[in-house]
């Protein structure tokens, strides 16, 4: 079990440079497996669940090429299989576009449990109606999902009754090849969903609307390969800027589309930080006193994202107030809340929402990451607390950052990977 080991105290200082989007890399990844001929992706990061996603679709048939550190070329000319099945599916959430890419390409698709972060019951009621919607039909049993539509799929209108991200990325998939029109209303908004309309637009997919609350679909017979540079990483960026907050430092952190991270830009000046966009797109935080305490309430996006909320409250942690916290999208997303009392964060919980009483100072402990955000924020309380802390677990860290202790390093922090 490998851990990082943190010295508090150091202001962060320096120039950081982004990833690409852990959240848009896997379901353009999936969107492959629908596309026969030589990809060029570009910008993958080189996080766990993008490169393991990555083996999971050579497994059913893709030819896979890295061709540079950050460039993959992906084929799915031949036959491909539609059981996404074996032990890895149950590591990772974003295999769940598999699903609509497969059911696009091959009219069928069998996928075991899924995996991800243990946030909440994490169903896939939307994403099944969607599908039943196209003409397809649903088997589940116990935790495989069978789903198939011999005669194709044939396009709708479908409303979602939650703008799900997943079931948005899924529906828009199946969409691409069906026939005739689909309408998604009520859709996820999320710019990782524009990233992926974008991808499909540039292989020959009919599609409008993406980044809005309505996209609307014209089937096509078949995609053409093409070649996609993945957004860079909002959420990425998003913690290395609460980073420079904590610490009280001064860094700049791109490239990114500012405008991916105004909720997190607009909260941080509200707590007193020092915000600036430079050159378009590098993002310039300055703080060198401590913060004041501001609510917070995750929603869909353009709303505060739920992805930065546990980074949030631990920079709350140590404001000069007190904050509510409200988690709208998860059920139980407070994981590292018990971490940081072991710390001496002055935390209480009143169901979806949590109170932050800010203390002068955190000590460090030994904390256990539970998922992956919650473990990051970890990492953040220990960049600011009195003596060392040992994040545990980082397994759970690994998956969506890559090269964290590096990153942090060459900013000043005093962090080591111990395996
Ligand atoms: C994606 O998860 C992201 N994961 C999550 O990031 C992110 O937190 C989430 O979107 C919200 O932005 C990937 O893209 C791989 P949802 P997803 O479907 O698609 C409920 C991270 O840290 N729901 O928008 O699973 C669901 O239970 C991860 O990078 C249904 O009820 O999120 C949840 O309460 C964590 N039925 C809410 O909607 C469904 O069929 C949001 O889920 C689907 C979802």
């Amino acid at each position: 079990m490998s851990c990082f080991r943190i010295i508090g105290g150091k202001k962060l200082a320096g120039r950081i440079k982004s990833s690409g989007a852990k959240n848009s890399a896997m379901p353009i990844i999936t969107a492959c497996c629908m596309i026969e001929g030589s990809v060029e992706l570009h910008n993958v990061p080189s996080k766990h669940d993008p490169i393991l996603l990555l083996n999971m679709v050579k497994g059913l048939g893709l030819k896979v090429k890295n061709t540079q550190k950050n460039t993959w070329v992906l084929d799915a000319s031949g036959q491909i299989k539609s059981d996404v099945i074996g032990e890895k599916t149950s590591r990772i959430r974003g295999n769940q576009t598999l699903l609509g890419a497969l059911l696009a390409r091959n009219g069928e698709v069998r996928l075991e449990s899924l995996g991800g972060c243990k946030i909440g019951s994490r169903p896939m009621d939307l994403h099944l109606k969607g599908f039943q919607a196209l003409g397809a039909t649903v088997e589940e049993t116990g935790n495989s999902i069978y789903i198939s539509a011999k005669d194709g799929l044939t396009g709708s209108r479908i409303f979602l009754d939650f703008p799900s991200v997943g079931a948005t990325e899924n529906i828009m998939l199946a969409g691409c090849m069906a026939q005739g029109e689909t309408i998604i209303e009520n859709c996820a908004k999320e710019p990782e969903i524009e990233d992926l309309a974008n991808f499909l637009l540039a292989c020959g997919a009919r599609i409008a609307g993406a980044g809005t609350e309505t996209i609307c679909i014209e089937g096509q017979k078949k995609l053409k390969p093409s070649s996609h540079s993945i957004m860079p990483d909002r959420i990425e960026v998003g913690t290395y800027m609460i980073a420079g907050a904590i610490t009280g430092g001064n860094i700049s952190i791109g490239p990114v589309n500012p405008v991916n991270v105004d909720s997190l830009i607009f909260k941080l000046q509200e707590a007193g930080v020092s915000v600036h966009v430079e050159g378009g797109n590098q993002i310039r935080i300055k703080n060198n006193s401590r913060v004041r305490a501001v609510n917070i309430r995750t929603l869909p996006y353009p709303g505060f994202p739920t992805d930065l909320q546990p980074q949030m409250t631990s920079l709350m942690s140590v404001s000069n107030g007190v904050s509510v916290i409200s988690e709208t999208i998860f059920e139980n997303r407070f994981s590292s809340v018990p971490e940081l009392i072991k710390m001496g964060a002055n935390i209480s919980s009143e169901g979806r929402s949590i109170k932050v009483r800010g203390v002068e100072k955190l000590k460090g402990a030994s904390v256990k990451s539970h998922d992956l955000r919650g473990g990051v924020s970890l990492v953040l309380a220990g960049l600011i607390a009195e003596g060392e802390t040992i994040v545990t677990d980082i397994e759970h860290i690994e998956r969506g950052y890559d090269r964290l202790d590096v990153k942090l390093r060459s900013l000043g922090a005093d962090i080591e990977r111990i395996d």
